[in-house]
């Protein structure tokens, strides 16, 4: 069964294919027969873009959705997740989209659920379908990752993005370095550190994170702009990036903190981008999740 639960467990071969996937979605090509499925959107963090753009890319799809809400299904009376998941399932559910705070929430559930969970954001864990959007938007811009150098610069203990994106953005090829307040690092990329004023002049991508407030046990002791003058991409800073050097983030931005407000839709940003091709990202990923499903191609539900 086709899982997405971190980038880890991908191969390059499923990789390509999402993206080729996503890229034909972009060229227009329509598919046919989505609509006999039905699938479950479960959000349990506060979501903008990851959540609409499952809803968008299921529309487009064909495919019906049913949202879950946390604070109006059984689980207010006690329901497990696992007993939530089995009961959307005989209602007839062919794939759960979760999102949820606990790190790695899906260990014990994927062994058990029969069909396919697509991980929407695990705690400080993984994000895999912002990954698979992230190497689209790098791929749309430089064709190959080999050779390139990204930055990923902030929040990085905090970030499920961060974590996701460096392991698989080394495995196609590219140089990941790291900058932001030390406190913040992952132990095993501390020898990575870049300073931000040589960040800037060497990155071809340069990859800003929010600070995770959320996920922090105490609150942050440098003022905003404090921070955004250390460790944030300030005007000063874009104007030493290289010339083909483009800006991305996952977004919520925190305008003026990580990243000067003026470069938020500048000519080297991709933020919005990004977004964009997420929903076609995700279109891609609920294909390659359910139309590899044994059973679905058992049923006939695919030529
Ligand atoms: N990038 C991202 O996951 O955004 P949302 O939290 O709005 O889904």
């Amino acid at each position: 069964m086709n899982h997405l639960l971190s980038m880890n467990e991908l191969s390059l071969n499923d990789i390509q294919y999402i993206l080729n996937k996503a890229t034909d979605y972009i060229k227009g090509r329509k598919e046919h027969r989505m609509q006999d499925f039905m699938v479950a959107n479960l959000f349990f963090e506060p979501s903008t873009r990851t959540k609409f753009s499952f809803e968008a890319a299921e529309h487009r799809l064909g495919i019906k959705a049913l949202n879950v809400e946390g604070s109006t299904s059984s689980l207010q009376k006690g329901e497990t997740l696992y007993d939530t998941l089995r009961t959307l399932e005989e209602i007839g559910v062919s794939a759960f989209v979760i999102r949820h705070p606990q790190d790695r929430y899906f260990d014990g559930l994927a062994e058990k659920v029969n069909v396919p969970i697509i991980n929407a954001g695990d705690g400080c864990g993984n994000h895999p379908t912002q990954s698979l959007l992230d190497l689209l938007t790098i791929q749309q811009e430089f064709i190959v990752l080999q050779g390139l150098t990204v930055v990923i610069v902030g929040d990085i203990l905090h970030s499920r993005v961060a974590r996701s994106n460096a392991e698989v953005l080394r495995k196609m090829g590219a140089k990941v370095l790291f900058s932001g307040p030390k406190e913040w690092f992952v132990d095993e990329w501390r020898k990575d550190f870049i300073p931000m004023d040589e960040a800037v002049k060497t990155a071809d991508v340069m990859m800003m994170l929010r600070i995770q407030h959320e996920r922090h046990t105490k609150s942050m002791l440098l003022p905003k702009e404090e921070y955004h003058q250390k460790f944030g991409l300030t005007v000063e800073r874009e104007q030493n990036m290289k010339s083909h050097s483009i800006i991305m983030h996952p977004a919520p931005v925190n305008r003026g903190v990580e990243l000067a407000d003026e470069l938020v839709e500048c000519q080297r940003s991709r933020i919005f981008k990004q977004v964009q091709n997420g929903v076609y990202i995700r279109m891609a990923v609920l294909k390659w999740a359910l139309t590899t499903n044994q059973e679905a191609v058992a049923n006939g539900l695919f030529t």
